[in-house]
């Protein structure tokens, strides 16, 4: 089995991934972390716990991120994922609640009580694991691996001509992140674009989750008119749900290994640019960052199939 603890900014995306990370038999859900990003920190808590309540597999969820490290937090539109993060659904309330530890801290802790054995599945901005890594530098090198889905190598931006969303809301903590040294791989805009979520995919998945099922098909009816309107196709890229094929299926996706840099500063802040391994620059500063894996691609229709089949 896979422990996993899942770094999330739910987010209609986000909680298709968690439905997966709370359904997978052989995933081990140690906890659920959560940031800001899609929505303010504290609403990514509350849907966090209620997609756990829902799903009937109560898990340990812990608040972290607010803001970015160093820039400004711009919110997120509220016509992507809707204000409350699940497309303006009416929501039922919760029981549970988080736990009184930070993020960061409850990452460190459980990454030392078993180390070379926890890998991190973060899919929102990186405040939480750079923050963990600030606290224990050592959680480097007892992590098992980081999955990232965030960036993108080759197919432009989502929020920028050249920046992806969850590295562009912070892209210092994703800079931090990203070039820690530990065993790490990207799946970016370049994988999760080949994907798309179709509405009958969503149909069956809505069939097969009880009383998440209407939760997962009403937020995915908002994010699907935003599709509509921004992309021109009907349907939905599972961005976050990306991350965990990755992580089961790793055949269905295309990858590369080399040296990543993310920009932090300016208009072209939250691009990532890739250094293939293969490839010899001039510049050594190219190479002197520790080596990462990145998705060009993946089997779109295949990693659906993943899910919907998952699910
Ligand atoms: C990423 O940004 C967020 O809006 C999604 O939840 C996903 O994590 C895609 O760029
Ligand atoms: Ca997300």
């Amino acid at each position: 089995g896979y422990p996993i603890i899942f770094d999330t900014d739910p987010g209609v995306d986000d909680a298709q991934a968690i439905a997966i990370a709370l359904t997978h038999p052989d995933i081990e859900l140690l906890g659920l972390t959560t940031t800001y990003g899609n929505v303010d920190v504290t609403t990514a808590t509350h849907n966090a716990l209620l997609l756990s309540e829902l799903a009937e597999h109560p898990v340990p969820v812990a608040q972290g991120a607010a803001v970015p490290l160093v820039k400004t937090r711009h919110p997120a539109p509220a016509h992507i994922h809707g204000a409350n993060g699940l497309g303006n659904i009416e929501l039922p309330d919760i029981q549970s609640q988080a736990l009184a530890t930070s993020a960061a801290q409850f990452i460190v802790d459980t990454v030392n009580a078993r180390p070379g054995e926890v890998t991190l599945v973060a899919v929102g901005p990186l405040g939480n694991l750079a923050a963990a890594i600030q606290l224990d530098p050592g959680i480097v090198d007892k992590v098992k691996h980081v999955v990232i889905m965030g960036g993108s190598i080759q197919e432009g931006g989502n929020v920028t001509p050249v920046a992806e969303a969850n590295i562009f809301n912070d892209p210092h903590a994703a800079s931090r992140t990203l070039t820690a040294g530990w065993p790490l791989t990207l799946v970016g805009l370049d994988a999760t674009h080949r994907c798309i979520l179709e509405p009958a995919d969503m149909a069956r998945i809505a069939a097969g989750q009880g009383a998440l099922g209407p939760v997962l098909a009403g937020s995915y009816e908002f994010y699907r008119a935003f599709y509509q309107q921004a992309r021109g196709f009907d349907g939905c890229c599972p961005h976050d749900s990306c991350a965990l094929a990755w992580l089961l299926e790793p055949e269905l996706f295309a990858t590369a290994r080399g040296h990543l840099t993310v920009v932090t500063e300016g208009i072209a802040e939250g691009q990532t640019i890739f250094a293939p391994e293969d490839r010899q620059f001039a510049d050594t500063r190219w190479s002197r960052t520790p080596m990462l894996e990145v998705c060009l691609g993946a089997n779109g229709r295949s990693v659906v199939d993943w899910i919907v089949d998952t699910l």
